[in-house]
């Protein structure tokens, strides 16, 4: 119980510390999340243009915050915090120009039609994001270890996409973590055993053959 809560001081405390430090990181990062959001329009097809409201020819200082689907640290200022683009339809694969969204903590892709394989280096392109979700798309490959560098993670939601192999034990080190879904893949072999979560067999629902707490012990042979 103590450890518990000096965690939760910890975490609060770091959390802190990030905060500003990616809130007060005004001396960069301006024209380069200005490209990220150029990069992203321009790499995925918006069959039903949702994203028509992303005009980059008047650029004023925090015009981006209006473009749909964006959220700014400020409102006067191009510093992205989260991108919310579910449920538009959009084609394409993962967007490696979100690397220049460098003070980006929240990324919904959810319920698209996304395609191709999940990065390798992902932690290299949302570094501080604390919810990733890309669930309801058709994403192929295997879960990256990579996703467990990216330590501020609280939410990872990738189900019902065809996602395949095992789901990389490093992620029951992220330390934050309160919601993890993987539901309708195809994925097998061990769950992750998070330190701080517990994460209910529903989140694993439909795979191929996941195994361990809470889901049926795995066969040892
Ligand atoms: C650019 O946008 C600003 C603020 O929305 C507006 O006041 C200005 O008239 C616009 N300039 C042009 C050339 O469209
Ligand atoms: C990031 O932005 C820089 C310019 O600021 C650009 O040269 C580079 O291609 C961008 N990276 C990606 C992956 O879009
Ligand atoms: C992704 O979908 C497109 C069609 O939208 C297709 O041409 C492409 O081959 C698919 N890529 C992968 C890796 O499945
Ligand atoms: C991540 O890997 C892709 C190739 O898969 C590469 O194009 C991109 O530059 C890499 N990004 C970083 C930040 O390392
Ligand atoms: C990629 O991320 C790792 C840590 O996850 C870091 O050590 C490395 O310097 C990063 N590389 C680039 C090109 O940003
Ligand atoms: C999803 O990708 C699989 C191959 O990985 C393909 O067979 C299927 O048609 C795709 N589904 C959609 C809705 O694009
Ligand atoms: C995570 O980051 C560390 C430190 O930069 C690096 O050595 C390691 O390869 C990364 N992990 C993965 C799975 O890429
Ligand atoms: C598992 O698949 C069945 C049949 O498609 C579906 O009804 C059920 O909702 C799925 N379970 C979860 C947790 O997604």
């Amino acid at each position: 119980m103590n450890m518990e809560v000096n965690n939760r001081v910890l975490n609060v405390l770091f959390g802190g510390f990030i905060w500003l430090l990616l809130s007060c990181s005004s001396s960069y990062g301006l024209q380069s999340d200005i490209d990220c959001l150029k990069s992203l329009k321009g790499s995925l097809e918006d069959p039903f243009n949702y994203l028509s409201s992303w005009n980059f020819d008047n650029a004023t200082e925090g015009f981006i915050c209006k473009f749909t689907g964006i959220d700014c640290w400020h409102p006067d200022e191009n510093k992205v915090i989260n991108i919310r683009l579910s449920g538009m339809a959009l084609k394409g694969g993962f967007p490696l120009g979100l690397q220049n969204c460098t003070a980006l903590t929240g990324l919904d892709l959810s319920s698209n039609k996304l395609n191709g394989t999940i990065p390798s280096n992902i932690s290299n392109i949302t570094q501080f994001v604390t919810s990733f979700d890309l669930s309801s798309n058709n994403f192929s490959g295997g879960i990256p270890k990579d996703l467990a560098n990216c330590t501020y993670l609280n939410i990872i939601k990738l189900g019902s996409n065809q996602l395949t192999g095992q789901i990389p034990a490093e992620l029951g080190l992220l330390s934050r973590i309160k919601t993890f879904n993987v539901a309708n893949n195809r994925l097998s072999g061990p769950v992750p055993r998070f330190l701080n979560a517990r994460i209910s067999a529903d989140s694993y629902a439909n795979n191929s053959g996941l195994c361990g707490t809470p889901l049926p012990n795995c066969q040892t042979t």
